[in-house]
């Protein structure tokens, strides 16, 4: 067949120019919707056949056709052509060329609208399936780590300063939590993917008498589209995966912040294994955090692809409008680099060599444990607000004699309040201010051990 001939040209006197050719064609990317695409017209078509609105003769040769099809372009011997257009238009032609008139017949009751919502659904559905699976493999790889240094202490910060003592694994274990929820956010966000839009055909449905539970049934959807309008012009499934996709790469990305922090030799808590840094060109003394910056770096792309396909869809009418071609390119690249992110850092996770002294000395400094000595006076009566007072000065004067509060000795520190006695020291020490934040969700490695116990559980649930 003529591949210069439209499949849609029989009203139009004169061909499109070569831009405008180019300008409208989706080929160069939707290509990528193929095995999708293969899959809803072999759905389609089974309940074509069904349905009597085909012959069983029609539906064998479309089949074979079509696994033919499925067969050239997984070999890689399928040529696309840009005059046709669309992924869709490629196929169905080549399915003609193979069959003939049965080839023809695949589009009853049906348009490139709903169809193109079923794949770009079908897609979704199987990257968010791929996606959930690497955000466990990177939890894995948080438990991992965390399991040997529940007892590990670094200095937690607020305002990146010196804040309280708390377990490395429970500064992990942040990260865990946060991850649970992206991972849930996704798993609702797939619900919504998986309806079936089949059936709504332009966008008012038709008139053949379809089966849309059984295309639903075969493509393992959890329903049908409820509305033919909507199921063909919204893509708020596609928006709303990106922004669980923004979310995830955040996440990520305030992770990489801090390990390009405790990197930096002036803080030394961590080094990353070679293969994910690089040298400078210049500076021979140099290794540089590469892979989180760039995932720090990839976190704005992600974010600049949910407002692209914001901003696509908000002035749209009812009901499909070529505007939502242009969502394929910022979903295909959300989820290719989520999934070389999330992939890349479990890995980088698991080369992660901690220096523990590093991080223990830094605890020591910037009177980590001064709410400490203040919940100690509390405790012995004084109320919060004068023994904060009491150990506001205390500091002052430990700074000036240029040591941290444990180092005072008893008399020095009675200078402050006549409450303070001896116990005052095992309540100054790092593993004394952790022990004691003992409660579910406080930093004592207690605690922390049985976050990390709850965590596998819920890996293993498989919820
Ligand atoms: N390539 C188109 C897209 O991605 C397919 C649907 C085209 N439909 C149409 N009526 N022109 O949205």
């Amino acid at each position: 067949m003529d591949n210069n001939k439209k499949t849609w040209s029989g009203r139009f006197n004169e061909p499109v120019s070569a831009l405008v050719e180019r300008y409208t064609a989706s080929i160069s990317f939707d290509y990528r919707l193929a095995e999708y695409d293969i899959q809803g017209s072999l759905a389609h078509a089974r309940m074509l056949a069904a349905r009597s609105i085909i012959t069983q003769e029609d539906l064998i040769a479309i089949e074979n056709g079509l696994g033919q099809i499925r067969d050239e372009i997984r070999d890689g011997r399928f040529s696309w052509s840009l005059q046709l257009e669309d992924v869709h238009l490629n196929i169905e032609r080549r399915l003609t060329d193979i069959i003939g008139d049965a080839g023809k017949r695949l589009h009853t009751g049906r348009s490139r609208n709903d169809q193109v919502a079923t794949d770009i659904r079908l897609y979704l559905r199987a990257a968010i399936d791929e996606i959930m699976a690497l955000i466990r493999s990177l939890q894995q790889a948080l438990l991992k780590l965390a399991e040997h240094h529940t007892e590990t202490v670094m200095p937690g910060f607020t305002h990146l300063q010196v804040a309280q003592p708390v377990s490395f694994a429970h500064h992990l274990m942040a990260y865990f939590e946060m991850l649970k929820r992206d991972a849930g956010r996704l798993s609702d966000c797939r619900k919504r993917v998986n309806q079936l839009p089949l059936g709504a055909a332009a966008l008012a449905g038709t008139s053949y008498p379809i089966d849309r539970e059984m295309v639903a049934r075969e493509l393992a959807f959890e329903g049908v589209c409820e509305n033919s309008l909507d199921a063909v012009s919204d893509r708020d499934f596609a928006i709303e995966f990106c922004s669980c996709a923004s979310l995830i790469m955040t996440h990520l990305s305030r992770m990489s912040e801090e390990l390009i922090l405790w990197m930096n030799p002036a803080v030394g808590f961590i080094m990353l294994a070679d293969r994910f840094c690089t040298g400078s060109s210049i500076m021979p003394q140099k290794k540089n955090p590469d892979v989180p910056e760039l995932v720090r770096g990839k976190t704005g792309r992600i974010n600049g692809h949910l407002v692209a396909l914001l901003t696509l869809m908000k002035a749209q009418p009812l009901a499909y409008n070529k505007d939502n071609q242009e969502d394929k390119e910022p979903l295909f690249d959300a989820v290719d680099t989520l999934i070389d992110t999330l992939r890349i850092y479990a890995d980088m996770l698991a080369g992660v060599q901690v220096n523990a002294e590093a991080m223990r000395k830094a605890a020591l400094q910037g009177f980590s444990t001064a709410t400490d000595l203040a919940d100690y006076l509390v405790k012995k009566g004084i109320p919060f607000r004068d023994a904060h007072e009491i150990v506001a000065r205390a500091v002052q004067y430990a700074e000036q004699k240029g040591c941290d509060l444990a180092d005072l000795d008893l008399g020095q520190l009675q200078q402050f309040s006549a409450h303070i006695d001896h116990d005052i020291f095992s309540v100054l020490t790092l593993k004394g201010s952790l022990e004691s934040r003992n409660h579910i969700g406080g930093t004592a490695p207690q605690q922390v051990r049985s976050a990390i116990m709850r965590a596998q559980d819920w890996l293993s649930s498989g919820r």
